[in-house]
């Protein structure tokens, strides 16, 4: 990570504010190779604009959004005239606001453990973001706060605003509407754009409602439903890996690969989160949304280009064939008790008989050609017994078992992992003949890291998403239709009143997940890959 700022950043030469910023980038992506050479590193700095944080006293702006944007500021990829506007409740100063956040990026920075482990803050870099931050202390749900925030954009830079909304999901609706109502989504005179966390909606009428509402005062190319997996170098790889190497997708389809699986394990607990995931609960937490979006990267056929509608349409094309999910596909799980720590209604805000699932594992078929009859299996959890967030493709036996009664008589299959993280990088395990005078057959694994070619930068996973967003590329933000797609796909098992709802098994905290999770995959003769496999990193 560079931690020395650009001294670029201060004075960077600002785009055209209304620049078609989609057609810029799908020109540098398809560039002919006698068009202009982009710059070194690819990128130019965003337009100017002011991006208004709803939630500006919240976790996500804290731990993701600030060093986002400090990391850009560093990357030189913010324009001089950039403004940073945080709403939050709470009476304060702007200066009290600037040194709280400066302390948290600090302690960040610190931890090794965060996703921000810069090492130290570059003080240069950090007064130059400081220098553009504002603080207005308002309701999410009064006219009053509107109000005030447009005599503050009055000023906006090319009149172009960002609004993101890093709040609970309530204030979503209230937010749009009162922006709406303000007038402050108009776009007479620059861009006015929405950013939506997760979680958009908690079943398929709600996410209906929910853009039924935001749409009847934005158009839908002003919406950018953020799911924060698409932010990350290891999930946009997906799709370099499939289509830039001749390798992988001649057998990519259904005739070579036997499953999919794709799992987001976590180590940690639900993080004082209680109350949040209560109603949430692990399936709806990350499987319509950061795990479909992984089998997405995964199954889509090739777009005809890197437009953003173009790879949005193919990606909807899969959600659109999956076939609705039914209680015999879906095993929940709740962690007890274990050798990593205290059991799920222990924790602070849990019902001491809840039965919300941390852990939740799914098996999933795409209905289209290149994928009938292939198994999608997704599992993720909390308190598992390793952090390890990957995509395993595991292709069929070779056809012709040469080596038959030999003492190989029995092949490991070839597996393709493609790892997100706490590793970044793939393996692929395939055969090889032993060393030595008898024919002896022994699996090996070939790796990539990222970091071995690359060395590390710095990114929390917000960077390209922001940058994206003030460039105005929706590739990597979720249309409406696949929003609701997904939800559609699930919405069979999310309501247990109408029997939709699969039984919550035990598992102890630390281990591989419950034993019915391991069930679903034995009855089709398969097994889960251990999550302890080999010596990954533990967050
Ligand atoms: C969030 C979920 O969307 O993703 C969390 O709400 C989860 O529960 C997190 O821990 C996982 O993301 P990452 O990037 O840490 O793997």
């Amino acid at each position: 990570m560079s931690t020395t700022p650009n001294p670029q950043a201060a004075d960077s030469p600002k785009t055209g504010a209304g620049g078609n910023a989609a057609a810029q980038r799908s020109c540098k992506v398809s560039a002919s190779p006698h068009g202009e050479p982009p710059s070194p590193a690819g990128k130019r700095p965003a337009p100017p604009c002011t991006l208004v944080i709803f939630g500006a006293g919240g976790d996500l702006t804290k731990r993701l959004l600030m060093p986002a944007l400090y990391n850009l500021a560093v990357d030189g990829l913010l324009d001089a005239g950039m403004q940073i506007v945080g709403v939050n409740h709470g009476e304060r100063e702007t200066r009290e606001w600037i040194e709280d956040l400066h302390q948290s990026l600090q302690k960040f920075a610190a931890d090794k453990a965060s996703t921000f482990h810069a090492g130290h803050l570059d003080d240069r870099a950090w007064d130059w973001v400081a220098q553009r931050l504002d603080y207005l202390a308002g309701d999410f749900e009064t006219p009053d706060t509107f109000a005030r925030l447009k005599q503050k954009l009055a000023q906006a830079p090319g009149g172009n605003v960002i609004f993101y909304l890093a709040v609970g999901s309530r204030f979503f609706k209230p937010i749009v509407e009162h922006l709406g109502e303000t007038g402050l989504l108009k776009e007479d005179n620059g861009f006015r754009r929405v950013v939506i966390e997760k979680p958009f909606g908690a079943d398929l009428a709600s996410a209906r409602d929910l853009n039924a509402h935001i749409l009847s005062y934005a158009k839908e190319s002003q919406v950018y439903r953020i799911d924060h997996f698409l932010g990350k170098d290891t999930v946009q790889s997906i799709l370099a890996v499939r289509f830039a190497n001749a390798l992988f997708e001649p057998v990519w389809r259904r005739e070579y690969i036997d499953s999919v699986q794709i799992t987001a394990a976590e180590t940690i607990g639900v993080e004082g989160r209680g109350k949040f995931y209560e109603q949430t609960g692990a399936f709806r937490d990350m499987v319509p949304n950061h795990l479909f979006q992984l089998l997405g990267m995964v199954a889509m056929e090739p777009p005809n280009s890197f437009d953003a509608e173009a790879v949005r349409d193919k990606k909807a094309e899969i959600f659109d064939a999956i076939l609705p999910l039914t209680p015999n596909d879906v095993v929940f799980g709740q962690y007890e008790k274990g050798p990593a720590g205290v059991g799920y209604r222990d924790e602070p805000d849990v019902a001491a008989d809840s039965t919300t699932e941390t852990y939740a594992a799914a098996r999933v078929f795409v209905e289209n050609w290149r994928w009938a009859g292939v198994p999608f299996y997704l599992r993720t959890g909390k308190r598992l017994a390793a952090r390890r967030t990957e995509i395993s493709v595991q292709l069929k036996p070779v056809p012709f078992r040469l080596f038959r009664d030999t003492p190989v008589d029995a092949l490991t299959p070839n597996v393709l992992t493609l790892r997100i993280d706490p590793a970044h990088g793939t393996s692929f395990d395939f055969n090889v003949k032993t060393p030595g005078p008898v024919m002896q057959i022994g699996p090996v694994q070939s790796s990539f890291n990222y970091g071995d070619f690359f060395g590390q930068s710095a990114n929390v996973g917000y960077e390209t998403l922001l940058y994206d967003c003030m460039l105005g590329d929706e590739t990597l933000f979720q249309r409406a239709d696949s929003i609701e797609a997904t939800w559609c796909a699930v919405d069979g098992v999310l309501h247990p009143q109408t029997g939709g709802a699969a039984a919550v098994h035990g598992y102890a905290a630390g281990s591989e997940g419950p034993e019915g999770a391991n069930a679903l995959l034995a009855r089709d003769g398969r097994a889960w890959r251990p999550l302890t496999r080999d010596a990954v990193e533990k967050k």
